[in-house]
């Protein structure tokens, strides 16, 4: 078997309408890269961790450069929809040691699905933020519960999953960069454990590691030391950094 002049030609075509699409505001061809689970492969040769270290997976499309600045236990919201969840971090080297004040930024979707960017009109930043751990490594943040989101699938990317009968989803999921001296630099997610994306995330960024338990609690007393009215979630995690090249 070898490619016919015929499809070497669509091809040709689709590669033309991926870059018709492609602006200062969508970017067909990272999508591309993404769905094709040709950005985790490189992501993954070149973040090869040890055994323990906490695994790296895309960035996505949806960061933005310079989210607010918060203080540790913020409520980082700000007007995002959704049920609120407390999360608190714990960041650790290699050998259990914690990591002082390793700068952390956050990014995610709210109830619906939608980042902040996606919302016509709106400039405010919402559900993202960076902070600063403390002198145990450790930050925590009020936020609101991520839902699993659609690709945009309006484009030829679209045409090429539905042609393969693939899912346009990723699994409901808060994005983590984080940065110390001493320590390699990483960008990973955690996944909600009962999303039904899990094991069909459209860019293949899931891992095992990264799928965590995100409790569910009646409405009382909340890790901030209030009390709130309605059911809300939990999530603690600890990351764990690989050591920065020698
Ligand atoms: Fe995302």
């Amino acid at each position: 078997m070898h490619l016919t002049e015929a499809e070497w030609l669509a091809g040709i075509q689709f590669l033309t309408a991926t870059g018709e699409i492609t602006d200062d505001k969508r970017q067909e061809f990272v999508l591309l890269s993404d769905t094709l689970g040709l950005s985790m492969l490189v992501i993954a040769q070149n973040n090869r961790k040890p055994p323990g270290a906490t695994e790296a997976t895309v960035f996505g499309p949806y960061r933005v450069a310079n989210p607010p600045e918060c203080e540790s236990g913020a409520d980082i919201a700000n007007g995002a929809v959704g049920q609120p969840c407390y999360v608190a971090v714990q960041i650790r080297g290699l050998r259990g040691e914690p990591v002082p004040h390793a700068a952390v930024e956050i990014w995610q979707a709210d109830a619906d699905g939608l980042y902040d960017v996606q919302y016509a009109g709106n400039t405010d930043m919402r559900a993202r933020a960076t902070m600063r751990a403390d002198a145990q490594g450790r930050v925590a943040f009020k936020t609101v519960l991520p839902e699993a989101y659609p690709i945009p699938a309006d484009g030829p990317v679209g045409r090429m999953l539905a042609a393969s009968g693939r899912d346009v989803w990723r699994p409901a999921h808060i994005h983590f960069m984080i940065d110390a001296p001493g320590y390699e630099p990483l960008v990973t997610h955690l996944f909600r454990h009962t999303d039904q994306y899990l094991e069909t995330d459209v860019v293949f960024g899931v891992r095992s590691s990264l799928v965590t338990q995100w409790h569910r609690h009646e409405p009382g007393a909340t890790p901030d030391g209030r009390a709130s009215a309605i059911p809300f979630y939990t999530l603690d995690h600890v990351f764990v950094l690989n050591d920065a090249p020698a």
